[in-house]
């Protein structure tokens, strides 16, 4: 197929649609009608929308004041309807209208429905929508490509008792045949098919915060207002910022952030009406982890921050949908970082940009811009790439070119293409005329190439030279960047734009990828090296972090060993932030998957002496005036310590607090009591493993109810492993965490290698879990599995058996794997611990 079969053809222009639409939540159906106006273009006696999963049940177009009855035939492969008429119509403005009808689906796309259990124990439903990439066409016949935009008037027709919300506010409602209620939702902005939303049921609202004139609200279903305050701050302070920082007011007329009980992704953006997983929204701050707060904190700001952002400005076609994900993911970190300054936000910010590196050092990886076809196609782009390579190729430019001239770009760019699309290049322009640089050609590689660049560095009489590689995991790549760099030396910070070879006076001790915010690896020359090892730890966290996940990347490339990277370590043993101590775990964690098992005991004897250290100057419990890093710190290395450390007294000590914890949640510091319930879990057994399916059940909080999915799949025992998947099959658990169950079971240390069996052995019904748009992220742990024979297995399997429109996702993934088979391999000559 080719592009054209993918796109409609535009001899037909929407620019309104009336929208009514009738569910029944009981029958899982839906009724609707739409009418659209339309610009015809040409003369033509048929007109093409598109559709699919619907009946369309009678369509007539009308031009002038004439309406004819159309021949309506579906075309399902390209999910298209085809409208024909009885004559060749006229170009100028015509109107179409179509009614129609559908099933509420469970796959979590188009209008489906989403199950709860209500305050009373029964079982309930709710409607509602998702609709990025391309699943508007699910709910109603349309025009469903980001281009056409139009504006929209919804009207919902409810069951009376029921509520309903979409993108506007409402605007009217009445009582329909006896038992009915017509909503009316006032017209939108014109806007993409995608960004349309409602949602039907028994909702709940907040009382509206007026955030400088938008009236803020938090929808969810009933029995969980409890769980609103902290959506409602942090909403409302990302509104603020957001509205300051793009210097545009907030385009739509209220703002809803909805919680639905099934959803596939984190969020998604509608245009003011936010769906949210219930985790990523509903929170009792008071329960919480840091991680749990700020996890919530970053997905509202990054859906706000698409308002603009993806909303007001829109990607022409998906193959630039990285403009809105990369952006809005860079905007989150801004968001959040201004929220609470004292997270650190860009520090955690390392975590996502060494998540997209380990997959952009593949040989499997690919452009963050690509071109993209079929809807499949389209869903492929949201990937580590899309989110965390664009975004952390924006920020590097944002360091580079500095804040504000920066964010005078992203207004410029905003202001230019409001209420339409644009393209990558449109952005590149606005960027160069408020900084006078060649933006476009510095970028080009960043998001037309895959690949990023190792610089080694080496000293060259009174400077240094910097020579550019492609840096890859295994073999080497060709291409080059212009590399958009900042270093420090005794003189100060300057900086430049690296070549292929660029030679580079700098007086004294140089540290490159100053602050730590660039799309690069770093090696030194061993003396070199030797140096800022030495200084280690007086540079900023931003450094310590990447200088150790540069060295362990080193380390998975096979150009460093593992003991001079353990030898790092000691060095940053003082450190204050839990983001650095994670890039210091993750080695450990690698290098305990992989090590011969006579050393193990060694290894974990090296963490208990590094955490160890750590601990006993935090002290074991809270005290005095610590700041929620300290705190998290705390957990975090309580737990590294029971599990790489295999401390016994610290599983123990883990036992009892759960046991406390259990009388009495508040009584327990909730970063000790999240460490110890996943220590428990990873030396538990039967026991503790139904204990934990049954508080998953009985959990009103979605982030325990996370806790407790996880801690139940982690207990290292073949049987628990085998009841989670079976537990899957009965539906025991909801369809949105099915990907994660699985890709957890997979990625587990001592039982993985027994689920993989049986994954393997019921390919298709385990693929039929998980929502569809995202079933290709089962294998997202399958790295872990570098036993040789079970890798083997693997990759013949997932070869032959491939998951649909995941080619190039598990591709990578294998890779992941080749590159750890190979990394234990060269463990096993490792014979000594530091
Ligand atoms: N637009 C996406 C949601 C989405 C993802 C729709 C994939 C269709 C396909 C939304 O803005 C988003 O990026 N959500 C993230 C959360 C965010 C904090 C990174 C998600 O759902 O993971
Ligand atoms: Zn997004």
């Amino acid at each position: 197929m080719t592009i054209a079969d993918h796109r409609l053809p535009r001899t037909a222009i929407p620019s309104h649609y009336d929208l009514r639409i009738e569910p029944d939540l009981e029958a899982l159906t839906f009724a609707g009608t739409v009418g659209i106006d339309i610009e015809l273009v040409e003369p033509t006696d048929r007109i093409v929308l598109n559709a699919v999963d619907l009946t369309v049940v009678a369509a007539s177009v009308s031009r002038d004041d004439r309406t004819w009855d159309a021949d309506v035939s579906l075309d399902e492969t390209h999910q298209r309807v085809i409208l024909g008429l009885a004559e060749t119509l006229h170009p100028g403005p015509g109107r179409v209208e179509l009614s129609f009808s559908g099933e509420l689906n469970d796959h979590l796309h188009g209008f489906y429905r989403a199950t709860y259990k209500g305050e009373d124990g029964g079982d309930h439903v709710l409607a509602t929508t998702q609709f990025e990439s391309t699943d508007a066409r699910r709910a109603f016949p349309c025009w469903d490509e980001p281009d056409l935009k139009a504006t929209f008037s919804v009207t919902l027709v409810v069951a009376e008792g029921l509520e309903a919300v979409s993108n506007y506010h409402e605007v009217s409602r009445r009582r329909v045949d006896g038992e009915r209620v017509e909503i009316r939702f006032a017209t939108t902005m014109v806007m993409s098919t995608y960004l349309v939303a409602f949602v039907v049921g028994d909702l709940r609202a907040t009382e509206p915060v007026d955030v400088d004139g938008v009236p803020l609200r938090v929808v969810h279903v009933p029995g969980k207002e409890h769980l609103t305050s902290y959506a409602l701050e942090a909403g409302a302070a990302h509104l603020r910022y957001l509205q300051q920082y793009y210097g545009i007011p907030y385009p739509a007329d209220k703002l809803d952030l909805i919680g639905i009980p099934d959803f596939t992704w984190g969020a998604m953006e509608n245009l003011g009406a936010i769906t949210f997983r219930e985790s990523d929204l509903l929170i009792d701050p008071d329960l919480a982890t840091q991680a749990e707060l700020n996890r919530v904190a970053d997905v509202i700001a990054h859906e706000i921050a698409h308002m603009w952002f993806g909303d007001l400005v829109t990607m022409t076609w998906w193959n630039g949908v990285w403009l809105n994900e990369a952006f809005a993911t860079f905007m989150e970190a801004k968001a959040v970082d201004a929220y609470r300054p004292d997270w650190r936000r860009w520090l955690t910010f390392g975590l996502e940009r060494s998540a997209s590196m380990d997959i952009d050092a593949l040989a499997t990886t690919r452009p963050v811009e690509f071109p993209v076809e079929s809807p499949e196609e389209a869903n492929a782009m949201f990937d580590d790439l899309t989110y965390g390579k664009g975004a952390s190729v924006v920020r590097m430019l944002e360091v580079y070119l500095g804040e504000d001239t920066f964010r005078r770009g992203v207004t410029d760019y905003l202001v230019s293409n409001a209420y339409g699309n644009s393209e990558t290049a449109d952005l590149w322009s606005a960027l160069e005329r408020v900084s006078g640089e060649p933006i476009g050609d510095i970028m080009h590689s960043w998001i037309f190439e895959g690949g990023h660049p190792l610089l080694v560095i080496e000293r060259d009489g009174d400077g240094y030279s910097a020579e550019q590689h492609h840096f890859r995991y295994i073999g080497d790549g060709t291409t080059r960047w212009t590399v958009p760099t900042v270093y420090s030396t005794t003189g100060g910070v300057d900086r430049i734009l690296l070549g292929t070879h660029t030679d580079f006076s700098a007086p004294g001790e140089l540290v490159m990828n100053h602050g730590g915010q660039g799309f690069y690896r770093v090696q030194y020359d061993p003396e070199l090296m030797a140096d800022v090892a030495e200084r280690l730890p007086e540079l900023s966290a931003e450094e310590q972090y990447v200088i150790i996940d540069d060295a362990f990347a080193l380390v998975l490339r096979g150009d460093l060993t593992s003991t001079r990277f353990l030898d790092l370590l000691p060095r940053l043993v003082h450190s204050d932030q839990p983001v650095v101590w994670s890039a210091m775990l993750r080695g450990l964690n690698e290098l305990d998957r992989v090590v011969p098992s006579d050393v193990r005991p060694e290894l974990q004897r090296f963490v208990r002496e590094l955490v160890g250290v750590r601990i006993d100057e935090l002290g074991w419990n809270p005290h005095g005036h610590e700041s929620d890093l300290d705190r998290q710190l705390r957990g975090m290395l309580l737990h590294a310590l029971g599990h790489l450390g295999a401390h016994h007294e610290t599983v123990e000590a883990a036992r009892d607090v759960f046991e406390q914890f259990s009388v009495n949640p508040e009584h327990i510091d909730n970063e000790i009591a999240a460490a110890a319930i996943a220590l428990v879990a990873g030396h538990g057994d039967l026991d503790e493993f139904e204990l934990f399916v049954d508080r998953y059940h009985g959990s009103i909080s979605p982030q325990d109810r996370n806790r407790y999915l996880r801690a139940a799949v982690a207990i290292p025992h073949e049987d628990a492993a085998h009841s989670m998947l079976e537990m899957l099959a009965d539906g025991r658990f909801r369809r949105q965490e099915a990907t994660g169950v699985i890709a957890r079971l997979l990625g587990h240390r001592d039982t993985g290698a027994t689920s993989w069996r049986k994954v393997r052995d019921n390919w298709e019904t385990m693929l039929s879990y998980p929502p569809p748009q995202n079933v290709r992220r089962i294998l997202d742990l399958v790295h872990f599995r570098s036993e040789p024979d079970v890798a083997a297995d693997i990759k013949r399997w997932v070869e032959a058996n491939p998951i649909p429109g995941a080619d190039k996702h598990v591709a990578q993934q294998l890779e992941r794997l080749d590159v750890r088979v190979r990394f234990r391999e060269r463990q096993q000559q490792l014979d000594q611990i530091p």
